[in-house]
C-alpha cells in the first residue's frame, strides 16, 4: 500500500524536522533530552558512527530476507518501535496510533507501561503486542496489572530495570516540565527491586518475559540464571544513567556471553537502517527505534509511524544489498569494522564472539555436529557425562592410557 505521507516527507530527516516544528517546546525537550550531561545520549551515536559496514560485491543479492523469529513469532522485519510513555503529548491518541502504525505492515508493538486503556490499544493493533512494565506499586498492584495484560491478549512482557531512580534531565528541569513533576510524584518502588522480584514477576502470568535495560555481561548472565526469555539491551535512549556506555558497545559483550541462548533486543541511538545492520551483525535479534518513530507519530499519527518504519526498512534492504548480504538473520560480526579517529578501519575485531564460520561447531563434520546436538539434548545425561560424550564424539575414542613400559625388554 502506498503511503501519501511519504510523498510529502520522503526522508527520515524531513519527519524529524517537521516534528520539531509542530511539537510544543516542553514536549520536544522531553523527547530529545538525555540524562544530565547527556554523555550517554551522545555516546550512543558516537559508538555507532565508529563502526563501518564491509562492502562485499557480486553476491547475488536480488532478494533480501529480513524475516525474523522472535519468541515463536515470525516477523517480516527485525525493526520495531521502543515503548515510550507520554505519547499523548505528541498525538491526542498517542498510544493507540503508535500501536496501529507499528503493526500495520506486520510488525509487533511494544506498549509502554503507562499507556492508558490497554484494551483500546490492543484493539487498534493488527499484530502481536508486548507489554513494558514499570513496577509502580506493591506486588498486588503489579499482579493486577499483569492480569489485565494477559487478558488483553499480549504475547510477552518485559520489566524495565534501568529506572532505579528518575534521572535529572536538565532540559525538562529548565522548562519545569509537568511530565517530570508527575514522574517525580510516583511511588519510589523501583529502587528496591532485586533478582527475587524478577523470579516473582516472571511467575505471575504464563507469557515469555524479558528485562529491558541490561547493559553488562554480568547482568546478562544473572538474567539467564533467572531464566528470562529475552533481554533488551538499552540505556533508555541515554535518558537514565549519565555517562554510561553506548548500547552497541554493551551489545557486543552481552551477545558474547548469551551466545544465542535467548534473543536480544537492542535500542538507544539507532537512527538509520544501517544502524540496524550493525546491531544485527553484532548479535541483536530485533533493533528498536524510539525517537525516530516518535517523529512519525507527531507528524502523522499511525500513518507517520508506518511511513517512518517503511523508510527504515527500505534503508535496511538497500544497504544489505550494497553490503552483499542476503539475510538479516545471517549477519555476523565479520560484516562490521571499527573505525579510528582518522576514519581508517582498525584491525581489531569488534567482538570476541566467533562468527558462525569460525565457531568450533562449524569446524565439525555434519555427522559430528548431529552427534553433539543429540548429546546436548539428552536430558538423561549429567553435564559431566555430556562433556565426556561430546569429547569422544569429536575426538574419537578417548585416548587410552600409555602402555606400561616392559622393563624386562629394555
Ligand atoms: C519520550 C520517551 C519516552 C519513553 N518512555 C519509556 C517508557 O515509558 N518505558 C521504557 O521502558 N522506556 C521508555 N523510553 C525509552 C525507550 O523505550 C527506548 O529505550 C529509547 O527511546 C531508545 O532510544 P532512541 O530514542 O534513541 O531510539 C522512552 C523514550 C522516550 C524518547
Amino acid at each position: 500500500m502506498r503511503l501519501p505521507l511519504l510523498d510529502q516527507y520522503p526522508t527520515l530527516s524531513m519527519f524529524e524536522a517537521r516534528a520539531r516544528e509542530i511539537v510544543p517546546p516542553d514536549a520536544l525537550a522531553y523527547a530529545t533530552g538525555g540524562a544530565a550531561s547527556e554523555a550517554t545520549l551522545d555516546r550512543n551515536r558516537w559508538a555507532l558512527q565508529h563502526l563501518a559496514i564491509e562492502q562485499r560485491v557480486l553476491m547475488g543479492v536480488k532478494t533480501i530476507d529480513t524475516t525474523t523469529s522472535f519468541l515463536g513469532l515470525t516477523l517480516p522485519t527485525p525493526i520495531i518501535v521502543s515503548p515510550m510513555g507520554g505519547m499523548y503529548r505528541f498525538h491526542p491518541e498517542g498510544d493507540v496510533e503508535m500501536a496501529r502504525g507499528a503493526t500495520r505492515d506486520g510488525g509487533l508493538s511494544v506498549v509502554a507501561g503507562g499507556a492508558p486503556g490497554l484494551d483500546k490499544v490492543a484493539a487498534a493493533a493488527s499484530g502481536p503486542l508486548i507489554f513494558q512494565l514499570y513496577w509502580l506499586g506493591d506486588r498486588e498492584w503489579v499482579a493486577d496489572k499483569l492480569r489485565t495484560v494477559h487478558a488483553a491478549g499480549f504475547k510477552a512482557f518485559c520489566l524495565t530495570v534501568d529506572a532505579a531512580a528518575y534521572s535529572r534531565r536538565e532540559r525538562d528541569i529548565l522548562l519545569n516540565m509537568p511530565l517530570r513533576r508527575a514522574a517525580a510524584a510516583l511511588p519510589d518502588t523501583q529502587s528496591s527491586l532485586t533478582w527475587d522480584d524478577v523470579d516473582w514477576v516472571k511467575a505471575q502470568i504464563p507469557l515469555p518475559f524479558g528485562l529491558k535495560g541490561i547493559m553488562t555481561a554480568q547482568d546478562a548472565e544473572l538474567a539467564l540464571d533467572h531464566r528470562v526469555d529475552f533481554l533488551w539491551v538499552s540505556n533508555h535512549g541515554g535518558r537514565q544513567l549519565d555517562d554510561g556506555r553506548a548500547t552497541i558497545d554493551a551489545l557486543t559483550e552481552i551477545a558474547d556471553v548469551v551466545n544465542g541462548r535467548v534473543p536480544l533486543v537492542v535500542d538507544s541511538g539507532f537512527r538509520r537502517g544501517t544502524d540496524a545492520i550493525k546491531a544485527l551483525a553484532l548479535g541483536a535479534t530485533l533493533v528498536a527505534f524510539g525517537r525516530t518513530a516518535l517523529w512519525g507519530l507527531a507528524v502523522g499519527g499511525a500513518d507517520g509511524v508506518q511511513s517512518v518504519l517503511r523508510l527504515l526498512n527500505e534503508e535496511l534492504v538497500i544497504n544489505m544489498k550494497l553490503a552483499g548480504q542476503r539475510s538479516t538473520s545471517l549477519l555476523s560480526p565479520r560484516v562490521i569494522r571499527r573505525i579510528d579517529g582518522s576514519g581508517f578501519a582498525i584491525n581489531v575485531p569488534v567482538s570476541q564472539r566467533t562468527s558462525p564460520e569460525g565457531s568450533l561447531m562449524s569446524q565439525l563434520s555434519a555427522s559430528q555436529r548431529a552427534a553433539v546436538q543429540q548429546i546436548s539434548d539428552d536430558a538423561g545425561l549429567s553435564e559431566i557425562d555430556k562433556m565426556w560424550s561430546i569429547t569422544e564424539a569429536v575426538l574419537g575414542a578417548a585416548p587410552s592410557a600409555p602402555a606400561p613400559t616392559d622393563r624386562t625388554s629394555e
